[in-house]
């Protein structure tokens, strides 16, 4: 079979993932530090501040993450035609039909996989609701950072209840995002292995392979 190279991902997209990504990565070993923070001892004395340290460094990150949010938001509704929401989540019939058989497909039930230069509408669909969970873990984040202000002081209260039951939301969410992260790569190099789309090398150069249509 012949394969056609085409664009698929614009450097905004790209900049957005690997934002994401990074600062996430940041995020997980600060904010589990200051959950437990592992190597702070009665030994260490009082010269270093390891905690402080470490909740410096997560909120620089958690600002970070927050634009990579922002600029995926303005994605979703301005991005090209891959990047816009409509495209892959099941909300139109040949996106429910593209989840059934992606989901045969990932169950070994089927080999009727479509290929799609943007994401199929299972990714798709997991994609939008770890945006979803992105933002509450940002709003529990900025309402535990800036507990004195009215405004998070308001939003956080309504969405996530008191200061503890946010944190305790912004705790589990962390592991929404661990499991997610192991899926996501077993998935993305899964596909790769399995397919000659270019799926991996798709997020740094933009490109995929889609089969030559005869
Ligand atoms: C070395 C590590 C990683 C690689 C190689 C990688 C690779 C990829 C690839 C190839 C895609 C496009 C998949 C498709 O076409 O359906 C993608 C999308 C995505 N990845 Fe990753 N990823 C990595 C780490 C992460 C991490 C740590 C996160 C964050 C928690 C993450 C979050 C996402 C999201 C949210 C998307 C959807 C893109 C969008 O439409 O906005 N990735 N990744
Ligand atoms: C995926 C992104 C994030 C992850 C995985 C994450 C993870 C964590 C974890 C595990 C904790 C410890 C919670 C506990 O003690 O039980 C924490 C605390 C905290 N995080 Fe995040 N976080 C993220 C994003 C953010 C963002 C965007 C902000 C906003 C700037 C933020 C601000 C905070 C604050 C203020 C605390 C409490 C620090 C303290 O009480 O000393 N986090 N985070």
């Amino acid at each position: 079979m012949q394969y056609t190279r085409h664009q698929a991902w614009s450097i905004l997209l790209r900049l957005f993932h690997w934002c994401f990504a990074l600062s996430f990565v940041t995020l997980v070993i600060t904010g589990l530090y200051i959950h437990f923070p592992w190597t702070n001892t009665m030994l260490e004395g009082s010269s270093t501040f390891p905690v402080a340290t470490m909740r410096y460094i997560h909120f620089i990150a958690g600002f970070v993450f927050t634009g990579a949010l922002l600029a995926r938001v303005y994605l979703l509704l301005f991005g090209n035609r891959q990047e816009r929401f409509w495209d892959f989540l099941p909300i139109t019939p040949r996106n429910i039909k593209n989840l059934l058989a992606t989901l045969k497909y990932y169950l070994y039930m089927g080999n009727t996989a479509e290929h799609r230069l943007g994401h199929n509408a299972l990714g798709g669909m997991v994609y939008f609701i770890t945006f979803i969970v992105a933002a509450l873990q940002i709003i529990s984040g900025f309402y535990m950072l800036y507990p004195e202000s009215t405004f998070w002081q308001v939003w956080g209260l309504k969405l996530l209840g008191t200061q503890q039951q946010a944190r305790f939301l912004h705790y589990l969410f962390t592991w929404y995002f661990l499991i997610f992260v192991a899926t996501h790569l077993y998935i993305v190099i899964w596909n790769d292995v399995s397919s000659k789309e270019g799926m991996i090398s798709s997020i740094f150069n933009g490109t995929k392979y889609m089969p030559k249509k005869s």
